[in-house]
């Protein structure tokens, strides 16, 4: 693995980069149109990485959508053009959904013939894919906190992929998607974690139903650790990203690895998308379909008595 010339951080802690504590994430471009070694891999790894995926000009169009709709709200340097993202210095993101909402360049990405065909070939049957279009405009610092993507999705199947698609280049100081190597084949270790809902309360506990149902928060933070270098020396295994994402490039894993995103050291926006795609057979985690998901609000609060 070559050395990385950079300091890297995220959620603020700086990460061992030495090659016992990080590594890169194996590319599967040798074997993209072989499903039964993709699914070993899948399998094995936790996830997969398929660089050089989509036509390149299908996700450029998609960052233009993303940062015209940032220009036109005042968050891009006007002194730079727009396509390059360079931040207004104070406007500050990090999850920003909105701006994938209504917006045709980012459906035609993410629910697109290419990526539903690859899915379908992956699962071996017809698929579906959740309505709700995650997407990240992230600011320097602001990367994720680690978490497993079940505790917000897992009231479905939890045979259930996200992909994380880029929306252009990502060179490593910018950050990108990270995943603790071999984390998905420690779900006994992470059980009381996996089993959180962040959408569930407890009835009986007036704090929990005021915070919960009357303010739309989260029973739970979500997050594993707010500290991704002391939760690796714990669990073991590496921090794996990509050196450099491309345009075009997708990662896709399962619900129970654990994931971050590296800190944005740049002055330029990080864009990237994250969708989910399971067998249309299997049950569907109903706060995310539909044409108006019920998403986080009240709707997708589920009581209980505890
Ligand atoms: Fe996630």
């Amino acid at each position: 693995m070559p050395a990385v010339a950079i300091p890297l951080s995220s959620a603020g802690h700086e990460l061992d980069t030495s090659s016992a504590a990080f590594g890169f994430i194996r590319s599967s471009a040798d074997c993209a149109g072989d499903f039964a070694e993709l699914n070993r891999r899948l399998a094995d790894d936790g996830y997969l990485y398929i660089p050089g995926f989509f036509d390149p000009a299908l996700i450029l169009a998609g960052r233009k959508s993303i940062t015209d709709r940032l220009a036109a709200e005042g968050s891009l340097d006007p002194a730079y053009p727009s396509i390059e993202a360079v931040e207004n210095p104070g406007r500050k993101f990090s999850f920003r959904g909105d701006l994938a909402r209504n917006n045709a360049a980012i459906h035609r990405v993410v629910y697109g013939p290419e990526l539903l065909g690859f899915y379908a070939k992956l699962f071996g049957e017809d698929v579906r894919h959740f309505d709700y279009t995650w997407f990240r405009a992230v600011s320097r610092g602001m990367g994720t906190t680690p978490h497993c993507d079940l505790v917000y999705m897992g009231r479905g199947t939890h045979q259930l992929l996200t992909c994380w698609i880029p929306y252009g280049d990502i060179p490593l100081e910018m950050g990108g998607v990270m995943l603790l190597e071999d984390s998905h084949q420690k779900s006994d270790r992470l059980k009381n974690y996996l089993e959180v809902d962040v959408d569930a309360y407890c009835e009986n506990r007036p704090k929990e139903v005021e915070k919960v149902v009357n303010q739309l928060g989260w029973s739970h933070p979500g997050h594993l650790s707010k500290n991704p270098a002391t939760l690796r020396a714990k669990l073991g295994g590496r921090w794996l990203t990509c050196p450099d994402y491309k345009a075009g490039d997708f990662v896709t894993f399962g619900m129970t690895i654990v994931h971050g995103g590296l800190d944005n050291q740049t002055d330029r926006f990080r864009f990237s998308s994250d969708t989910r795609y399971q067998r249309a057979s299997q049950p569907v985690d109903e706060r995310w379909v539909g044409e108006n998901p019920p998403a986080n609000t009240r709707a997708g609060k589920r009581g209980r008595v505890c």
